[in-house]
């Protein structure tokens, strides 16, 4: 096995070590998650290639729960930073791997912990609740973490009248806003891939598909919100378009749900929601597409590049998952 050399790993973000052409990197897949007994949790905003792989599909609550319970000696998370961290956290006997340690995510980002820190100073008397794409730092500095598919029910088992601070995201805020009739101190933060969507060509789309239901996820912008049939989760949506009457969807999230929704229900048809820049593909996350096959046979060979945290840190950021699992 060659040396890996832990700089380069930094710099780069995922194992760069050339695969012979003659590999077939699917069947080595299966074959080393077998003999390394490690498990494969993806997100459905991965590749198609890399979902159909996977041991534990889902959204975010989903593949934490998996992560909590999973009996195998290495997790590899096919999603992004925030998740792999997370399943270290409540699992943390356990070696997890991330194919490439640059899959970050908007979101989290957009909340540094020195500024939140600050931003919860001056609210002392509130609860925090904070969305799980957040860092590790993040979720130590909170009461409480939730998930797009429990958002509702964690903020309605909070005492009416106690203040409450949520972050990082503020189009998931407002959504809950509306939803419970809660009033919360937003964190100023976003999604860049749900903030793309194009409110004008959405409602142009819908004219040109009058069957369509048009659903979305509550990362989106609260324009876009107000006009769906359904605003949920990944696996919320998912659920909708198969129990729904309706034949055709436009879906606005990452367009890897497509692939999971295609196999689901392969008789209805799915629209990806149009997107305001021209030149780009924004409904995709370029995080979560950073991982490749080659990047995972590369990352399962060589049990790199591995999650590894402060024991000090994961404590305190185990707590409020913890309250999480236990309300889920
Ligand atoms: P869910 O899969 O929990 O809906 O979250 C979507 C998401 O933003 C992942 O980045
Ligand atoms: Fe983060 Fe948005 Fe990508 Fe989800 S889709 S990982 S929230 S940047």
């Amino acid at each position: 096995m060659p040396h890996i050399d832990s700089i380069t790993l930094i710099n780069k973000g995922f194992v760069d070590v050339p695969i012979p052409k003659e590999v077939d990197l699917i069947n080595e897949i299966k074959r080393l998650k077998k003999e390394k007994n490690a498990v494969l949790l993806a997100h459905y905003y991965q590749d198609k290639a890399i979902q159909d792989l996977a041991d534990f599909l889902g959204d975010s609550l989903y593949l934490a729960k998996a992560a909590a319970t999973v009996d195998a000696d290495v997790i590899v998370f096919a999603g992004v930073h925030f998740m792999a961290e997370t399943a270290k956290i409540i699992n943390p006997t356990k070696k997890v791997l991330l194919p490439d340690l640059k899959a970050g995510c908007s979101l989290a980002d957009s909340c540094p912990p020195s500024d939140f820190s600050a931003f919860k100073a001056l609210h002392p008397e509130a609860i925090v609740v904070t969305y799980i794409n957040c860092s590790a730092e993040i979720k130590a500095l909170s009461d409480i973490v939730c998930t797009s598919s429990n958002a509702v029910k964690i903020i309605e088992s909070i005492p009416k009248g106690k203040p409450i601070i949520f972050a990082p995201d503020k189009n998931l805020g407002r959504y809950l806003i509306k939803e419970t009739g809660r009033d919360m101190i937003l964190w100023d933060g976003s999604c860049i891939v749900h903030e793309a969507f194009s409110f004008d060509k959405i409602i142009q789309l819908a004219q040109e598909n009058p069957t369509a239901k048009f659903i979305a996820h509550p990362e989106s912008e609260s324009q876009v919100l107000d006009i769906a049939h359904y605003v949920g989760s990944t696996s919320g949506l998912l659920n909708f378009v198969q129990q729904d009457s309706a034949q055709k969807f436009i879906v606005a999230t990452e367009a890897g749900i497509l692939h999971e929704m295609k196999k689901k229900a392969p008789q209805k048809t799915f629209i990806p929601a149009p997107v305001n820049d021209d030149t780009c593909a924004c409904s995709e996350c370029a995080f979560m597409k950073l991982n490749t096959l080659e990047k995972l046979y590369n990352c399962l060979l060589y049990e790199l590049p591995e999650i590894k945290l402060d024991p000090v840190l994961m404590n305190a950021a185990k707590a409020p998952i913890d309250r999480m699992l236990e309300l889920s």
